[in-house]
């Protein structure tokens, strides 16, 4: 088995990074720091891909590209060898971001004053596609039981039959708690979605970092129905760390709806266009990458190991979230007694440490934060004792 580099960090100051741009404009810097913010890996990217692209680079002219057959091809193949989903090429349509993806289907499927349902706290952009768009947030609040997100779905039955609620945008896997919803929540998800005529957006973006003793269910895949209600939006940027050559693949098997997405797309955009190198970094990877994707995984889940076993012996009163997917890890420190703004203050300023404030994702989430755990091993233990050493000065 093929060994790959997953220790050496690339110091990414200065190359347009803007998860460290950002941690260096907070002052959070030395040099045994990494930022655990924004999704976006700590890894070199897989080398079939970055050999791929300097073979292609060699080969090629960066002229306007347009989604070639085998980019397709080696999407749906993704799709059926990791997700048992059977997709035909021509409901992909190539887009430059998954966010990007949710606003024009907010814009294509709805009007200004209707609602747009979110299971919330939830990924923050979400939000500005509904109110930058002057759509209404219809909000269904995740419940907490016995340590476990879920779904309190009989508000969320109440909410999807009011007239005004048109659309979902699903988070599956859910960034930030980090649960996988089953295939028994989806289905009861996308039941009282078809019953009341509320199209579903599932963003999938994080549905091949599934943690080991969890099994992703993509949403239009469990039934016809769903598959003529849903548009499900993938990409390989999260998977093989990819955001910055701005490609993901959006998958609408209805034709209608696909017509009326891809109309709405061309309306805003004029002439969409797709980046050259993302559709073949995306197929490089589709195609060669498995191995360095399981071994991410592998790390991922170490660490997360190494996290909860240090945090429930030295800081208890910190609660943890199983992390069942993504590499995002959420934490709620309002047991120590510290007001929220002064939480992110004192982890940054004197733990330096650089996670996602929580209440960036909705209010549930003040006094939390959102640890990224997809950076090499050695810097956790670090910063982990820099946690204790600094919550311990400010304890109640
Ligand atoms: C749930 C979710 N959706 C979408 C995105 C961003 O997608 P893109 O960069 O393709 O716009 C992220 C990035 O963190 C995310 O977590």
């Amino acid at each position: 088995m093929k060994q790959y580099d997953f220790e050496t960090v690339i110091r990414r100051f200065g190359t347009g990074s803007g998860k460290w741009d950002e941690m260096a404009k907070y002052g959070v810097t030395g040099e045994d720091i990494i930022p655990f913010s924004v999704a976006d890996m700590e890894f070199k990217n897989p080398p079939e891909v970055v050999d791929g692209l300097k073979r292609f680079i060699d080969n090629s002219v960066l002229g306007y590209a347009m989604p070639t057959e085998a980019y397709k091809s080696s999407v749906a193949n993704w799709m059926r060898r990791r997700h048992e989903w059977k997709i035909e090429t021509e409901w992909i349509k190539d887009s430059p971001g998954v966010i990007n993806a949710f606003f024009t289907a907010v814009k294509a499927f709805t009007k200004e004053g209707e609602g747009v349902m979110l299971m919330t706290p939830v990924y923050y952009p979400m939000y500005f596609a509904i109110y930058r768009n002057n759509r209404v947030l219809v909000d269904n609040r995740l419940i907490i039981r016995e340590g476990r997100y879920e779904i309190d779905f009989d508000d969320f039955e109440k909410k999807a039959k009011h007239p005004n609620t048109k659309l979902l945008i699903l988070c599956s896997p859910h960034n930030p708690t980090g649960r996988v919803w089953t295939r028994e929540e989806l289905e009861r998800i996308g039941r009282i979605c078809v019953e009341n005529d509320v199209l579903v957006v599932s963003d999938e973006i994080h549905n091949d970092l599934i943690m080991p003793g969890y099994r992703h269910t993509v949403f239009a895949s469990i039934c016809e129905e769903f598959l003529q209600n849903s548009i499900t939006c993938t990409a390989p940027s999260k998977t093989f760390n990819l955001a910055g050559l701005q490609t993901s693949n959006i998958i609408i098997p209805n034709k209608e709806i696909r017509e009326a997405y891809w109309k709405e797309v061309c309306t805003t955009e004029g002439n969409p266009k797709c980046n050259i190198l993302g559709l073949e970094a995306c197929r490089l990877a589709y195609d060669n990458c498995e191995e360095w994707l399981e071994q991410v995984i592998n790390i991922v889940h170490k660490n997360h190991g190494i996290v909860k076993e240090f945090l429930r012996r030295e800081l208890p009163q910190i609660r943890l979230f199983d992390m069942e997917g993504t590499y995002l890890l959420w934490m709620d420190f309002n047991g120590l007694g510290i007001e929220y703004r002064e939480l992110a203050r004192i982890l940054r300023e004197e733990a330096r440490l650089f996670f996602d404030d929580g209440y960036i994702f909705g209010d549930q989430g003040a006094g939390y934060e959102r640890w990224n755990l997809a950076c090499p091993t050695k810097y956790i233990y670090p910063a982990l004792d820099r946690l204790k050493d600094t919550l311990n000065k400010h304890m109640k």
